[in-house]
C-alpha cells in the first residue's frame, strides 16, 4: 500500500560511504532511516553510536529511526536526541524502569518506541501503550542483518494491531527482520504500517535501491 513506510536499515549499507548511502536510499523513496545501535552486551554484535548518528544527520531529510539494542538504555537517550534522532526505540528487557525510559525519550523531544523480541510477550505493552508512538516487532532475534523472517511474528503483529486500534491513537507498528518482497504482503495484511528492510534494500547494490524499495512497497 502507498501509506506504508519503508525504513532501510543502515546495518547492510556500505559504512565507508554512509552519507552517500543515506542520501541514495532517501532519493530512492525511503520514509525513515533505520539506525541499529548494538553494544556487544545486550546483543552479540557491535555497531555505531551517537557520533555516527550526528554525522549522517545532515545527509537525511527524513527522520532517523534509532533502534537501541543496548543495556543500560537511559544514558544514551539524551546523546541520541542531541545527535538528531527522530524516534528512539528500546528493548524493555534492557531498561530497569520502562515507563521512565519512555518519558525520558519524550522529554528530549523524540518519539518513544518499545521493541518486542520474538519471545517477548505482548504484556510488556500493558500500562505503557498509550505513552508510545511506536511498537517495533522483531521478526528475527536482534543482532544481525540478513536473518530469516520468523513466522510467529505474524499473529503477534495482528494482536498488537488490535491493541493499537483500541487506543484510538496513531501509534506506528513497525516490523524488523527478514522483510522481503515475498513476505511484505502478509506482514502488511497483519497490520504493520512501517517495514524495516536492510539486506532487501542495500543487498540490491548501488543504483538498485529504488527498485528494491518499490519491490517491497508494491508487494505489500
Ligand atoms: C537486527 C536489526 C535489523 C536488521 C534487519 O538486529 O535490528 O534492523 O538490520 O536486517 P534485515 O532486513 O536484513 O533482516
Ligand atoms: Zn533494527
Amino acid at each position: 500500500t502507498s501509506s506504508l513506510r519503508i525504513a532501510p536499515s543502515l546495518l547492510s549499507a556500505n559504512f565507508a560511504r554512509l552519507g552517500e548511502e543515506v542520501e541514495a536510499v532517501i532519493d530512492a523513496g525511503a520514509d525513515l532511516i533505520h539506525f541499529d545501535v548494538m553494544d556487544n552486551h545486550y546483543v552479540p554484535n557491535l555497531t555505531v553510536g551517537p557520533l555516527v548518528c550526528e554525522a549522517i544527520r545532515p545527509h537525511s531529510r527524513v527522520p532517523i529511526d534509532v533502534h537501541l539494542m543496548v543495556r543500560p538504555v537511559d544514558a544514551l537517550v539524551p546523546m541520541f536526541a542531541q545527535a538528531g534522532a527522530g524516534l528512539i526505540s528500546f528493548h524493555p528487557e534492557a531498561s530497569e524502569h520502562v515507563h521512565r525510559t519512555i518519558q525520558l525519550i519524550r522529554s528530549h523531544g523524540c518519539k518513544p518506541g518499545l521493541v518486542l523480541n520474538p519471545a517477548t510477550p505482548l504484556s510488556v505493552l500493558d500500562h505503557v501503550l498509550d505513552d508510545l508512538d511506536l511498537v517495533l516487532v522483531m521478526s528475527v532475534n536482534p543482532g544481525f542483518g540478513g536473518q530469516a523472517f520468523i513466522e510467529s511474528a505474524l499473529p503477534k503483529i495482528e494482536a498488537i494491531r488490535r491493541r493499537i486500534d483500541a487506543t484510538g491513537r496513531d501509534i506506528w507498528l513497525e516490523v524488523d527482520g527478514g522483510v522481503k518482497p515475498g513476505n511484505a504482503a502478509r506482514i502488511a495484511a497483519a497490520g504493520a504500517d512501517t517495514l524495516v528492510a536492510g539486506s532487501a534494500v542495500f543487498g540490491a547494490g548501488p543504483g538498485q535501491y529504488r527498485q528494491a524499495i518499490d519491490a517491497v512497497r508494491q508487494a505489500a
